[in-house]
This record gives C-alpha cells, sequence and structure tokens, in this order.
C-alpha cells in the first residue's frame, strides 16, 4: 500500500485537531495514563485468552536521570505485572531507557530490567526504534545476551535492507526475537519503500527464521498477506506454540486477535499506556502518514469514537 496523498495531507494537518478529539482516538489505542488502567486492560485481555506486552509511552528524553526515571517505573510496572499475576512482560524504547544519552546509559539499564525481571520469571523486549539507532541497541542486546541475561528479546524490521544479514551474523545470540515490518521511514538506499517490496522482505524473513526452530519467533503484523503466509509456514513445519506467537497493537483490528486465538495461535497484545499519550500519538500520526491514514479511516469508518464511544474492541 503506498502512501498515498491523503495520508500525507493528515499527517500534515495533526496538530490542527483539537486535543479532545486526539483522545478519544487514542483511547482506542492507548490503555490509559496510569500503571492501574493497564493493568486494569492486561487483566481484561489475560482473561480473554491474550498475553499482554506493557509499553510506557515517553516523551523524547534529554538527559541520564529521565532515562533512569523511565527505567525505576518500569522496575514497578514489572513488579505490578508480578503482584497482579499477569500474563505479560514489558518491551522499552532504546532511546528511553538510555540510548538517547549513550550506549553504556542503555546497557546499565537494560540490565537492571533484565535482573529485575528474571527475579520473577519475566522478560524484557528490547524495542527497534529507527535506523541511526540499530547497531547500537544491537551490540548492547547481544553484550547482554552473551553475558547470560537469557530473559531478553529484540525486534527486527523487514522494511531494512540489513536485516537478513543481522539474522544471520546473529544466529544462536538472543533466541527470543519480534519480526515487524517496521514503523519508522528509512530513506531508499537501505529500505524497502513500496508495500510489495516489504512484504516480500517479511515473508523471505519468516522462511528464514521460523524453519530454523531455534528462535521464538514473535509474528508482529495486522497484515492478512504476513499472516496467512506465517500460518501455511507454521502449518506446513508443524510448529508448536513454543516456537511462536502473534502479536499485535492494542485496538488494531481486535477482530483479526480474536480470530487467531480461536484458531488456537498464542497472541500477545502490545499494551502502550502513560500520561505522554497525547505528545507520542501527535508523533506518531506525524511520522508515519501512513499511520496517520489508518487512523483517519477508521475514525469515519467508526464516528462513535468521536462522540464518546472509548471501546477498544
Ligand atoms: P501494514 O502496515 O500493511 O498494515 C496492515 C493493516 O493493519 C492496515 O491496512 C491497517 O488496517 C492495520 N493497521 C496497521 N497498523 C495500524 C495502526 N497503527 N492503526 C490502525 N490500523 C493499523 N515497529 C518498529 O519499527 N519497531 C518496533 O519495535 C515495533 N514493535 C511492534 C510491536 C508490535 C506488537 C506490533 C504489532 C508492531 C510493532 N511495530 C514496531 C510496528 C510495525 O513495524 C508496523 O509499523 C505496524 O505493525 C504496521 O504494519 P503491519 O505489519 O501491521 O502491516
Amino acid at each position: 500500500m503506498a502512501i498515498g496523498f491523503f495520508d500525507k495531507t493528515i499527517a500534515g494537518s495533526i496538530g490542527l485537531i483539537p486535543k479532545p478529539i486526539i483522545r478519544r482516538v487514542a483511547s482506542r489505542y492507548v490503555a490509559g495514563e496510569t500503571l492501574e488502567e493497564a493493568i486494569e486492560e492486561a487483566e481484561r485481555l489475560n482473561a480473554d485468552g491474550y498475553r499482554v506486552t506493557m509499553d510506557l509511552l515517553g516523551e523524547a528524553i534529554s538527559s541520564v536521570a529521565e532515562a533512569d526515571a523511565i527505567t525505576a517505573t518500569y522496575i514497578q510496572i514489572l513488579d505490578a505485572i508480578q503482584a497482579h499475576g499477569i500474563d505479560g512482560n514489558i518491551s522499552v524504547k532504546p532511546t528511553a531507557v538510555g540510548l538517547a544519552n549513550s550506549p553504556e546509559d542503555l546497557e546499565r539499564n537494560v540490565r537492571k530490567l533484565s535482573q529485575h525481571a528474571a527475579a520473577s520469571g519475566n522478560f524484557v523486549r528490547v524495542d527497534m526504534e529507527d535506523s541511526p539507532t540499530t547497531d547500537d541497541t544491537i551490540a548492547v542486546v547481544r553484550r547482554l545476551c552473551a553475558a547470560g541475561h537469557d530473559n531478553l528479546g529484540w525486534v527486527f524490521q523487514a522494511t531494512l535492507h540489513r536485516t537478513r544479514a543481522d539474522l544471520e551474523a546473529l544466529a544462536g545470540v538472543g533466541p527470543n526475537l519480534r519480526l515487524c515490518k517496521g514503523v519508522y521511514l528509512e530513506p531508499e538506499p537501505i529500505a524497502w519503500q513500496s508495500y510489495d517490496d516489504i512484504n516480500a522482505s517479511y515473508v523471505d524473513l519468516l522462511r528464514y527464521l521460523l524453519p530454523r526452530r531455534d528462535h521464538f519467533v514473535g509474528i508482529a503484523t495486522h497484515d492478512d498477506p504476513m499472516i496467512d503466509a506465517a500460518e501455511a509456514i507454521i502449518s506446513e513445519l508443524g510448529l508448536t506454540q513454543d516456537q511462536y506467537e502473534f502479536q499485535v497493537l492494542l485496538g488494531v483490528r481486535p477482530e483479526l486477535r480474536e480470530r487467531l486465538r480461536d484458531a488456537g495461535h498464542k497472541v500477545r497484545v502490545y499494551v502502550p499506556y502513560g500520561r505522554a499519550w497525547h505528545a507520542y500519538c501527535v508523533r506518531r500520526l506525524q511520522e508515519n502518514p501512513k499511520f496517520a491514514g489508518f487512523v483517519t479511516r477508521d475514525v469515519l469508518r467508526n464516528p462513535g469514537m468521536l462522540l464518546g464511544d472509548q471501546s477498544k474492541r
């Protein structure tokens, strides 16, 4: 799907949309502002048969103290997950927990989170951000995995040309990974640009990863052709639930997660929350015209969400 004039126009105008409307739109995709609201959402999702991943929304940070404060909040999230018996883990943005300052700060904070999570048998995934952060993120997670932090996972983006080579080079290290298309707009020399090329790359990576059986693969997509390809490979190889799961974002195509769950797959829902929801939504909408287009089409299809329908279903 190419990024169209409609999407670009909407993305360019997001800053003009009143905050209450953005809030209504955000309420579908964000669990709330507080940890309590996020835990309630996680409990509802667990009761419906889904695993969760908790994600604290943050604005761009500029100091070590801020990264350390975000890390401390993630420790509270891990404690709340344990206290409430949630079937869920956490996902952290590298820049938010240290990389905005230095790879050393990222390593220190991810180590702390990994150690804290390990004490309750939990798991930490390090998200992948835009391409200037890729090398440092991979290097830090690789070092920690090599040092025995086996409850760490990472993310690879089908959009980037480098991903297949990265996966080949990293075979056997950090065997729990998420495969996504990649949400960032990346320049042509390093990234596939068209829907068809990105999809071809995604399926190629699935065909590389799933038969290896030495990775746990989080198949993070809402795109039917990708899901169909994954299901075909899973069934062809007779993969079991300890080798893969599907991963989706809260509020995006809820009927898809139901279908996958009902077909017997494990499904994990990514649950973002936090006071920074407005800046996060505006930034995400502005950064990615395609995302802005999805949301706007969704609002046009479901005008009830502007009239107070807070349903995330
Ligand atoms: P595609 O973009 O083709 O979308 C398929 C369909 O899904 C669309 O037609 C639309 O209906 C719907 N859709 C998709 N996204 C939507 C949205 N935001 N709102 C409304 N509808 C939407 N990226 C990254 O760079 N680093 C990361 O760490 C992660 N982490 C991550 C975790 C999880 C659990 C998921 C599901 C996704 C990510 N992503 C990510 C985002 C990912 O890279 C990608 O940008 C989005 O998932 C959209 O791509 P799809 O594969 O869904 O296909």
